[in-house]
């Protein structure tokens, strides 16, 4: 906890604290969760210790939506786009990747010392118990990597929080709206309206989302996975539109339908990464010949 990191780039304790916060937000409801109970990250840990750790989550929480809203701007995320998505900062297959984001620790957290590959695996077990299709169990385990963006030096505030468009009017149904006032592009008109830079219906292909870990790892593996996997990569941190029902006017009756998966796939990423630790050596042949059926060897990052 003492652990010394710059304050203004990385508010948070872990990466893990912003979904916890989404948890506090939107609770597991308990007719949904038959056979699932909520427990702390660890759950050894003390009542007392988890509530004096919500007070501390609370203002690092708040912080970073403040660093989030005020600069995912038009022009930060066209930046982000252009220095990323030609995809050429490594190459590597899938296994490498998830051995590279489990080099991300969170040593400064006081609940959390499970491996990412821990919360991947959890997330995908769940999906299987519960008998989806091997693609969707297959983007439960990779559906996070993306937050290897950290690791090439980004910010948290870059790579994780709940996602939205840039480029036109945000809803006041993104958590802690008030910090948009503070964002350059809140002095730009043409960002200001319903729509913005974009066309009524024009369809979330043509909407530039706020940067972070799930447009990333979208680009990275479009070219290899169904369609429904790619809508849940990609905007599984679009609570404005997945929870909040905001931003209808910018789809169009494909993503409409789409978005049927990604609500399908959200009580999946949120609900699962705090139960019993998976036995990864056990699992892990069953892994590599799902990863293997759909992904190459190498692949661009
Ligand atoms: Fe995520």
């Amino acid at each position: 906890m003492s652990q010394t990191k710059p304050a203004v780039a990385a508010p948070l304790n872990s990466l893990d604290e912003w979904e916890d916060d989404l948890k506090r937000r939107y609770p597991e409801p308990a007719e949904n969760a038959p056979t699932r109970k909520f427990v702390a990250t660890d759950p050894n840990k003390k009542k007392e210790q988890f509530r004096d750790y919500r007070a501390e989550a609370r203002a690092s929480v708040k912080e970073f939506y403040r660093l989030n809203h005020t600069q995912q701007t038009v022009d930060f995320v066209r930046a982000k786009r252009a220095e990323f998505l030609p995809l050429k900062k490594r190459q590597m297959g899938i296994w490498e990747a998830i051995d590279f984001l489990n080099t991300l620790v969170d040593d400064s957290d006081p609940d959390t010392d499970v491996p990412q590959i821990e919360h991947l695996l959890q997330t995908a077990e769940a999906i299987r118990r519960d008998g989806h299709p091997r693609w969707f169990i297959l983007t439960g385990l990779i559906h996070d990597l993306g937050k290897i963006l950290c690791l090439f030096g980004e910010p948290q505030w870059a790579v994780v929080g709940d996602t939205f468009p840039v480029g036109c009017a945000w809803s006041d149904k993104i958590v802690f709206p008030e910090f948009f006032a503070d964002s350059p592009d809140a002095g730009v008109p043409e960002y200001q309206t319903r729509t913005g830079i974009y066309q009524e219906g024009c369809g979330l292909d043509s909407v530039m989302m706020s940067w972070g870990h799930d447009e990333y790892l979208y680009q990275v593996v479009k070219a290899y996975l169904p369609e429904e996997a790619l809508y849940m990569i990609r905007y599984h941190s679009f609570y404005p539109a997945h929870r909040e029902g905001e931003y209808d006017h910018l789809m169009n009756d494909h993503d409409r339908r789409m978005f049927h998966w990604v609500r399908a796939f959200n009580p999946y990423d949120l609900y699962t990464k705090s139960e019993t630790r998976p036995d990864v050596p056990k699992l892990m042949p069953y892994y590599q010949e799902l990863t293997a059926e759909f992904f190459p060897e190498v692949m661009n990052w």
